[in-house]
Order: C-alpha cells, then structure tokens, then sequence
C-alpha cells in the first residue's frame, strides 16, 4: 500500500532521516518504534506533506506522491492524527470535521455532515455527538473526532503519533478496537508508541528507527518487550538501580485538608491529607481526572487553595507564588509541558537556567553569566541524553521526548529538598524512563522528598515507598509498598476497594 524509499531529511547539522526505506501493507497494524529524537515524527510528517524530504521518493496505492501537501495526502487517502490535536476548541465536532474540507462546503450541508458523523461513530464505536462543541470533550474524545474527520475524508492509511501518551487506561481500552476494525476493512495504521505492551497487544509488525536510520524489522508475534527494546537501542538497557533502604526523615511536605476548584470552578479535590518525609516517594495513583491533576497544581502554585494547608519544610506556602515556593525547596515536573514546562522560543540553554538564574554563579550583579549558563547546558544535555545540536538550539525544534528530558534535567538536576513530579516519563521511550526512575531513586538516596504523580503502575511500583489512591477527588487509601498488589491497586483506582 505504501512504498517510502532513501528518505533523506537533515535540520541544519541534524539528520533526522538517513536513507529510511519502509513499506506498509495494506491491512496492517505497523507500529513504528524508536528512541526519542530518531526520527519518526519527521518521517511521518514527510508521508504527511508537512516536511519537504531532502531525498527519497514515496508511492502510496501505486501512484507516487511528488512535492506533496499534506491537502494532497488527504486526497491520496492518508490520515495523520498529530500529538496535538488540530481541533478548534470553540467550534462543534461537525463544525470541526467540515473545517478545510472543501467537499463539504460544495455538497454537503452541515445537517448531512452530522449526520454522517453519527453514523460513522456508530459504526466503529466512537460515541460521539455531531454537535457536542470539541473544548468540552476529553482529550480521548477529541482524538476520536480526529479519526473521524480523517475517516469522512477517505483515509485508508491512518498514522497516529504518539496516540495513547496522554490517555487514562481507559481511553486506551477504546481506542484499540477500534483500530482493529480499521484493520479488518483493509486499511492500515501506522502507531508510533513508546509503550512496548501496548505494541506487542495491537501491533501485526514493527519498525524500529534508531538515529534516523532503519535498524530493524519484525513480525510482533515471537517479540518481547525485552527483544524490541534492545532493537531500540542497540544494546541491552542495564538493570534497574537496586533500591537502597532509606529510613525516612522529617516531614518536609505537609498537606492538610485541601479542597480546590477544577477550570469549570467545581470542587475537585474535597479534603486531601498527607505527608511526605525526606528519604521517602509516597506515589499517587489513580485514573487521570481523579483529582491529581488539580492538586499538583495547588502543590505547585498553579491553582489557588479554597481550603486547607501545604507547608513545604516548616515554611507555610498555602498562598504563596511559585518563586516563594522554588525558593523552599521545591522542584516541579509538570503534566502538561507545552503550557507549564518549557518556554519553546527559548533555548535549551536559556530553559535551563531559568530556575538558577537569580543566583550565582549564574547572576552575577545584574548580568546573567553566559559562559556559566552554557556549561550547565552542556554538562545537563550529557546527563540526561538530550538529542539536539547543542544549548543554543530552540526547545521548539527538539521532539517531544527530548522536551520531557529538558524539563527532567532542569528539575531534578537542581537537587531539590522536595520534588513533585507529575507524569514525568510521558513521552520517554524505555532507555529515558529507566533512566528517570534511577534518578528518582537516586534523590531518594540523598534524603529527598518525593511526591510521584503516575498512571502507570509497573512505575509506581518501581519507585515508591507507599501508594495512595485518588478517586473522585479523594485519596480513598495509602498502602505501603511491600502490601501493594496491582489487583487491589486496581480496585481502588476504580472506587471499588
Ligand atoms: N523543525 C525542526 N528543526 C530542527 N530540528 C528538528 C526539527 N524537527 C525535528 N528535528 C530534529 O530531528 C530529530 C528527529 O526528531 P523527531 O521529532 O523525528 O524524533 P522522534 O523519533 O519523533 O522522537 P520522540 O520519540 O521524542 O517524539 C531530532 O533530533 C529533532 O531535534
Ligand atoms: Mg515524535
């Protein structure tokens, strides 16, 4: 069905592609898999028309795509659903879907597109209204109006990038049947994921990448995690750090009693009490939309406390800003780091140094020192594997996972007392996770507090100490980690335990 052959791509001194060859079947659930920054977003934004390739030719159903947009991808029958999403919040899904497709406006009326809309999300299960506006929806939801909209346009390739990052387990468990079913029509998709499970459970075959180049192809059945990460990165990943024992300190974040609102000003956390003493990780589990997102944002400074208290090594930050609280000892990995995180019209060097500028050997009087800020950029992009030409490059052009790693570098780098850290392996392929838990547990060594947000539970399991459970905005239980079983774990996250 697709043909890509020699695709050449180079962004200034990176080669993002190097002579990449591959063909997808029709069919078929290809997964295509690779470190962060090995080039597969660029390969299929090249498919997509969105990059122009230096080299190489594709064909797509026999008929080659020469100097394409990504309009003339959508005639040729290929679909691209982007890690985020390209849906206009303000305007309803049927208003979304007819955006930019001149067909519609020619023939059909929004009443018929609505109604085609209905019949297509009852035909593959997507359980959308036609006219439910997009911002309200969760972002599972808004990723079905993407594949909707592709579908009403013909695809019969659909790429997704990076589909199931930013969904709870259950999203997850949506969408996959409904790629199976794709595939039982004879199209095909091509799924970019860093989860080597959910790989293994969907996927027919895969290709891996690693440093733009191919370095390898296989049918899914006879692999194993194991076989498809040493692919990724050429060499076994070495064993997890064994975890040392630490006994647990003083306390240095007190939470007590904290309700707060969600966007929509309803109550969403009702009550929430812990502690978390140096030395130790108390992780938090639980489905997202539970509450956690609202409380490291509280924790954070990022949202106002309607009730109660957080006091961060004795000092009492319930209302003070973020430097207030930076300055007692806090370091925060945030969920979201298109809008919290990272300042992308700056450089890695300049992202870097944000937290430490006001402080020597950085500051100096009113000068920030440059020659300093560079060492720590480069002494940083070594430790944490960063993949970009250099500390000078815009956090922009880096990929998704080499964004995280910035983020992780400035955060966790700073050795802070405390560190609240909110989904931090998202988007990470296997080498960088590993490597953000040793460093989690590393802090921990040290006499760090650490409050750890995650969905993943094989990762929760990894790092913490104890585990409590958010459901409804609520921590329904705290267990501590030698009576934790994923099974109750699960029941909990559930609201059934
Ligand atoms: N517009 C751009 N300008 C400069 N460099 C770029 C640009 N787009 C991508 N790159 C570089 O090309 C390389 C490949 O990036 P790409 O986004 O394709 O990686 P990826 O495999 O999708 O990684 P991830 O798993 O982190 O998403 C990276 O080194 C990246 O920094
Ligand atoms: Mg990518």
């Amino acid at each position: 069905m697709l043909e890509m052959r020699g695709i050449e791509k180079s962004f200034g001194a990176v080669r993002a592609n190097r002579g990449i060859d591959v063909s997808i079947p029709a069919g078929r659930i290809v997964g295509l898999l690779g470190e962060n920054g090995s080039g597969k977003t660029t390969l299929m934004n090249v498919l997509f028309g969105m990059v122009r390739a230096d080299a190489g030719t594709i064909t797509f159903d026999g008929r080659p795509l020469v100097h394409h947009t990504p309009h003339d991808a959508i005639a040729a029958g290929i679909g691209m659903i982007h890690q985020h999403f390209m849906l206009v919040p303000a305007m309803t899904v049927a208003e979304n879907v007819m955006l930019g497709w001149e067909d519609a406006g020619a023939w059909l009326r929004h009443d018929a597109v609505a109604q085609r809309i209905a019949e297509t999300s009852t035909a593959y299960g997507l359980d959308l209204d036609p006219h439910a506006v997009v911002g309200a929806l969760s972002l599972g939801a808004q990723q079905r109006v993407e594949i909707v909209k592709a579908l009403l346009r013909g695809a019969r390739l659909l790429v997704l990038d990076e589909p199931t990052s930013n969904l709870s387990p259950p999203e997850v468990a949506r969408l996959l049947p409904v790629l199976r079913k794709l595939r039982a029509e004879g199209r095909s998709v091509v799924f970019i994921s860093h989860k080597l499970q959910e790989v293994l459970d969907l996927c027919d075959e895969v290709i891996v990448l690693r440093d733009g180049a191919v370095a390898g192809a296989c049918p899914v059945a006879g692999a194993t995690r194991e076989t498809l990460a040493t692919m990724m990165v050429g060499r076994e990943l070495p064993p997890p750090l064994a975890r040392v024992e630490t006994t647990p300190g003083r306390e240095v974040l007190i939470v007590s009693d904290l309700r707060a609102l969600d966007d929509a000003g309803v109550e969403r956390l009702h009550g929430v009490s812990f502690s978390v003493r140096a030395g130790e990780v108390f992780a938090l589990a639980g489905v997202d939309g539970n509450g956690q997102a609202e409380l490291a944002d509280v924790i954070g400074g990022l949202r106002e406390a309607m009730h109660g208290s957080i006091s961060i090594d004795g000092d009492d930050v319930t209302h003070a800003t973020v430097t207030r609280r930076l300055r007692a000892g806090l370091a925060h990995v945030p969920a979201d780091r298109a809008t919290t995180g990272l300042v992308s019209a700056m450089t890695i060097a300049e992202n870097l140094a944000l937290r430490e500028s006001d402080a020597p050997p950085f500051r100096r009087g009113p000068w920030l020192d440059l020659a300093a800020t560079r060492a720590l950029a480069d002494e940083r992009i070594a430790a944490y594997g960063v993949r970009a030409e250099g500390g000078d490059a815009l956090v922009a052009t880096l990929s998704g996972g080499n964004q995280q790693k910035v983020i992780l570098a400035r955060e966790l780098g700073r050795r802070p007392a405390l560190l609240l850290a909110a989904q931090p392996t998202r988007g990470l392929d296997p080498g960088a996770t590993r490597f953000v838990i040793d460093q989690v547990l590393a802090l921990r060594a040290e006499g760090a507090a650490v409050l750890y947000i995650s969905t993943e539970l094989e990762e929760v399991m990894a790092v913490a100490d104890r585990i409590g459970v958010m459901f409804g905005g609520r921590l329904v239980g705290v267990v501590s980690r030698d009576d934790a079983d994923l099974t109750t774990l699960g029941l909990m996250m559930a609201g059934a335990a």
